[in-house]
């Protein structure tokens, strides 16, 4: 009788660990991917609240239509900053304040604003999900994606923000994009702990990967070789471009067709995340003019100076003490990187300004980079992390595929599907696979 015990329960545990092993297999044994997007590169909403004050009676009658019961609504994006009236009264709602008493930026009066499903792609996939065709955004990038295997809020996860804020040095108060930072480390430990305990995929683009980067250099070594397998940037501004300060020179509508660049221009120049993507004077060249006027003329090193003449003068302090100390180093997280840029694109190197001064676009000088980033700021980590022992970084070039195409071109998406399904087959580096 002991003995028939003794194998019944031998019967059971091998069937138990058969069962844990099958599942093992049958298991999806993805490891979750978190996406990260760019600039611009999700939808956010706003309110307006009794305390908001229009520009204009004509703003102050338009209000938009798709409001839900809560009275939020899509500010970006929505087509109607297609048309010129509206698009003054969007640049005003999109308008930030730095306010040198609270050492932080804050929204215009009256305009509350959030981003809606944190932690879903959903927000990501396209702009407008109105207008999907020419709004799309990560949508085939999670197409190819879930054609792997990976599936939404399940393995597969999104990070959307308010691109608008940046992040500042410590010792700066910076409410918006702490908060972000705050909800990336939960989502990143949520997606872990709903799949075994799986380290985490971080998929970035543009200006994602700047704040991808920040985000593991502010969390302790032994929490990213926890809970961090990867991180995928793909068209990086590591030193930020040329074409940030024509965006604050004179106005950059980022391809949306018919806006007049100026009536954006002061919008634009409220961004704090747009000051993080000026050029970077650690890694572009110090002595070369970058922008060139008939009276003077402006290399990286003289931000400074080319925001107060542009207009701009209380940028200067905001840059100085937050954005300067942000980007004058940049720490390895000691996490395995690979950086997927686009190449071989002609790409603004200089700006060109002509009699008329700062309100009329300038004329260009070209070199290498995706059409928006200059190869210098696209490859700029392998430069300045070349003695790191403790960093792997990769970097696939793509010829012909632009900063923003590198999400729908179907080789770049083959590419970067590629190298994610190579980074799910390979061992964790410092702690065993576990199902
Ligand atoms: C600005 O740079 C251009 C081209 O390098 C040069 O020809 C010009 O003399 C410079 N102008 C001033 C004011 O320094
Ligand atoms: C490199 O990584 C190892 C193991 O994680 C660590 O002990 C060591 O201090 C690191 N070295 C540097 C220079 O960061």
């Amino acid at each position: 009788m002991k003995m028939k015990g003794e194998l019944k329960i031998i019967a059971i545990v091998s069937m138990a660990l058969v069962h844990q092993l099958y599942m093992c297999e049958s298991r999806n044994s993805l490891h979750p991917l978190i996406l990260i997007p760019g600039a611009g590169g999700n939808q956010l909403e706003a309110r307006l609240t009794k305390d908001y004050k229009s520009s204009s009676l004509f703003c102050s009658r338009w209000n938009p239509i798709m409001k839900d019961s809560q009275g939020w609504f899509r500010l970006w994006f929505s087509p109607t900053v297609l048309l010129a009236p509206y698009t003054d009264c969007f640049a005003r709602r999109m308008t930030l304040h730095y306010e040198k008493d609270l050492d932080d930026y804050r929204n215009e009066i009256g305009v509350q604003t959030r981003v809606n499903q944190f932690g879903s792609v959903q927000s990501l996939l396209y702009l407008d999900p109105n207008l999907k065709k020419i709004t799309t955004y990560m949508a085939g990038l999670v197409n190819s994606l879930e054609a792997i295997g990976y599936v939404r809020d399940t393995t597969l996860f999104g990070a959307p923000y308010d691109f608008r804020y940046g992040l500042a040095p410590e010792g700066h108060p910076c409410e918006v994009g702490s908060k972000f930072l705050k909800d990336l480390k939960e989502l990143v430990e949520k997606a872990s702990n709903s799949n075994e305990g799986k380290s985490v995929i971080l998929v970035t683009h543009s200006l994602g990967g700047l704040f991808a980067l920040q985000f593991l250099n502010r969390n302790t070594p032994s929490w990213r070789r926890h809970f961090i397998k990867h991180l995928v940037t793909l068209s990086t501004p590591w030193g930020g471009s040329v074409e940030g300060m024509r965006t604050f020179a004179s106005g950059n509508t980022l391809g949306v067709p018919l806006v007049n660049p100026l009536r954006v221009r002061t919008e634009q120049r409220s961004s704090e995340s747009n000051l993080w993507l000026l050029p970077n004077p650690t890694i572009y060249k110090h002595n070369k003019p970058i922008v060139i006027t008939q009276y003077s003329n402006y290399t990286v090193e003289e931000i400074p100076r080319f925001l107060k003449d542009i207009g701009f003068e209380e940028g200067v302090y905001p840059y100085e003490s937050r954005i300067l100390p942000l980007i004058e180093h940049y720490e390895a997280p000691g996490v395995d990187l690979t950086c997927v840029i686009g190449g071989g694109v002609k790409t603004p190197d200089t700006l060109l300004y002509g009699e008329k001064g700062f309100d009329e676009q300038p004329e260009m000088g070209y070199g290498d980079g995706d059409g928006t980033v200059n190869m210098v700021s696209l490859r700029a980590l392998e430069k300045l992390w070349a003695e790191e022992k403790n960093q792997t970084l990769e970097t696939i070039e793509l010829p012909g595929v632009s900063h923003k195409s590198i999400l729908d071109d179907r080789e770049a998406l083959d590419v970067i599907i590629r190298e994610i399904s190579r980074i799910n087959s390979m061992a964790s580096r410092l702690r065993p696979h576990t199902c």
